[in-house]
């Protein structure tokens, strides 16, 4: 399965903070926004990953993030030079998606939970055609908006809707079929000129294809598009790292744990963070996962007891 990470647009509403950087740059708390759906793509098991951005934002991402291969993955970047709307993802990607299935993240999403990266595991396993993933908000006009049935079963999805059916919006992930890249070819933008991806799931819904999985109550899901949700954004993520001491996204942790990179590779990542606590956590990771490691070699302590 490939991976993209749309993560283009003007983000009018965040200036001028984000009129000489990328949104997707700016920091949640102590690392760059697009740490966050990087690491729920790894957490799927994906590696092959397309980046998508702006013509001018593009080398800063390609300066953060390379090649990949520090991380044990594969990043491309395509440049979009309009926001001509989500769909224009699989237009753009056709090449790096060939004729696999393909996982969609825009670049501002930030999702955490508990076993969510179970929940990710399966939708990269299932091959239904789409799987959305419904979060209840108190705001659902601002988003992708979906009706269930009382069996739960996805009825309706409309975009940005006046008079919203629910309170379920459709986060910013995305699992599809091959058949995104035709579905995707075949859409006209809507009445604000943008290739809606609620088309694109409106196709799937009309095939029967289409399914939304609850993330539901005690789950977090921001969208950082305001000043407002990207401080609520940093402060949830400040909270949790303090209160448990675990980092949130933190991709090289990610990777270590995913077996994309082994414990020397992570903790020389860490020591090239310098003196930052950041660093200091990733080089603590890779310390634990080498004795952990070790441990698994050596066997048990009471092993050499028994034999
Ligand atoms: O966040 C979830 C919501 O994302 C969904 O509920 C909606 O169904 C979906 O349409 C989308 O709504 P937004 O209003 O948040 O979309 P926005 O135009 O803000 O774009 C989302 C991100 O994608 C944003 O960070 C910029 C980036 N983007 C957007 C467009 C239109 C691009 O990279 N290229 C684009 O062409």
């Amino acid at each position: 399965m490939k991976g993209i990470i749309l993560a283009g647009g003007s983000a009018t509403r965040l200036r001028p903070v984000t009129l000489a950087v990328s949104k997707q740059l700016l920091p949640v708390y102590d690392k760059p926004m697009v740490y966050y759906p990087l690491s729920v793509l790894m957490l799927a098991d994906i590696r092959d990953i397309l980046i998508i951005t702006t013509p001018v934002d593009l080398p800063q991402f390609q300066r953060l993030l390379g090649d990949g291969s520090q991380l044990g993955l594969s990043l491309t970047y395509v440049a979009q030079t309009e926001p001509r709307g989500l769909a224009d993802a699989f237009r753009l990607g056709r090449d790096h998606i060939g004729d696999e299935r393909v996982a969609l993240v825009l670049g501002d999403n930030i999702f955490h939970g508990a076993s969510f990266s179970d929940v990710l595991r399966h939708a990269a396993a299932d091959d239904a055609g789409a799987v959305l993933f419904g979060y209840p908000v108190r705001d659902p006009e601002r988003y992708g908006v979906a009706e269930v049935d009382s069996s739960g079963r996805l009825v309706s999805l409309v975009e940005k809707p006046a008079a919203p059916k629910s309170d379920r919006a459709v986060t910013g992930l995305y699992f599809y079929s091959n058949d995104v890249v035709k579905i995707a070819d075949a859409l006209t933008p809507s009445p604000r000129g943008e290739l809606e991806i609620t088309d694109v799931n409106l196709e799937y819904l009309r095939r029967g294809e289409a399914t939304l999985v609850d993330l539901g109550r005690g789950f977090a899901w921001f969208d950082t598009g305001t000043q407002d949700s990207l401080m609520a954004a940093g402060q949830y993520v400040q909270t949790l790292e303090q209160r448990q001491g675990v980092r949130i996204a933190c991709v090289e942790e990610v990777a270590l744990r995913m077996g994309f990179i082994d414990p020397e590779q992570a903790r020389a990542l860490g020591a090239a963070l310098g003196a930052s606590g950041y660093g200091h956590y990733v080089m603590a990771a890779a310390d634990r996962a080498r004795a952990d490691q070790a441990r698994q070699v050596s066997g048990p302590p009471w092993s050499s007891a028994i034999s």
